[in-house]
């Protein structure tokens, strides 16, 4: 008898123990939050919107004088989700052999985000602005290039 107390009193502290586990389990996987989700989806216009967010980070600190804000846009826009398979053979498809000046672009954006990132380490103001201006100028010719061309490819994959 004394045995079966015994057991039943072991058994009764594991059942709590382990669905104390299992509640908090479930307590901490709670649904994604919207900018969850955003980190996870790497399409190109979604990646293009979190560049959007660090070029506003980057301008805010560039007028504030705030070098903190600019490196941690400047690294941001290096550091973003990597390309989602569909997004790179989307672009392969509709760019071919213009690939290589798409991925010029590219470069020129990264590169110049990176020595952005020294020259808000150094608090040089007129450095950051010179390689800020090259790094907009890489934005905005890849879109002059390419974007809308992508865009309706993307909108309207049967039409093209
Ligand atoms: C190598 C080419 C390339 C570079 C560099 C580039 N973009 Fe883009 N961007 C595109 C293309 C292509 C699209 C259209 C994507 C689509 O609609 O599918 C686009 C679209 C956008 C959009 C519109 C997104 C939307 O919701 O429709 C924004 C905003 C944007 N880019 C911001 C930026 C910023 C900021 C930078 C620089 C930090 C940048 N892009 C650099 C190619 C580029």
């Amino acid at each position: 008898m004394i045995y079966k107390i015994h057991t039943i009193a072991i058994s009764l502290f594991f059942l709590i123990v382990f669905s104390g586990f299992a509640i908090a389990h479930f307590a901490e996987t709670k649904p994604t939050t919207p900018a969850e989700e955003i980190e996870q989806t790497r399409e190109l216009h979604t990646i293009m919107r979190l560049l959007l967010q660090n070029i506003h980070t980057v301008n805010e600190g560039v007028y504030t004088e705030n070098y903190d804000l600019i490196i941690h846009g400047a690294q941001k826009i290096n550091d973003h989700p990597p390309l989602a398979d569909e997004s790179r053979e989307l672009i392969r498809s509709v760019l071919g052999d213009r690939m290589s000046v798409f991925g010029s672009f590219d470069n020129t954006v990264h590169g110049h985000a990176d020595s952005l990132v020294a020259a808000a380490e150094a608090k040089e103001m007129d450095r950051v602005l010179r390689h800020y201006r090259i790094v907009q100028q890489g934005c905005v010719n890849c879109h002059s290039a390419f974007k809308d061309e992508i865009r309706s490819v993307r909108l309207n994959p049967d039409k093209n």
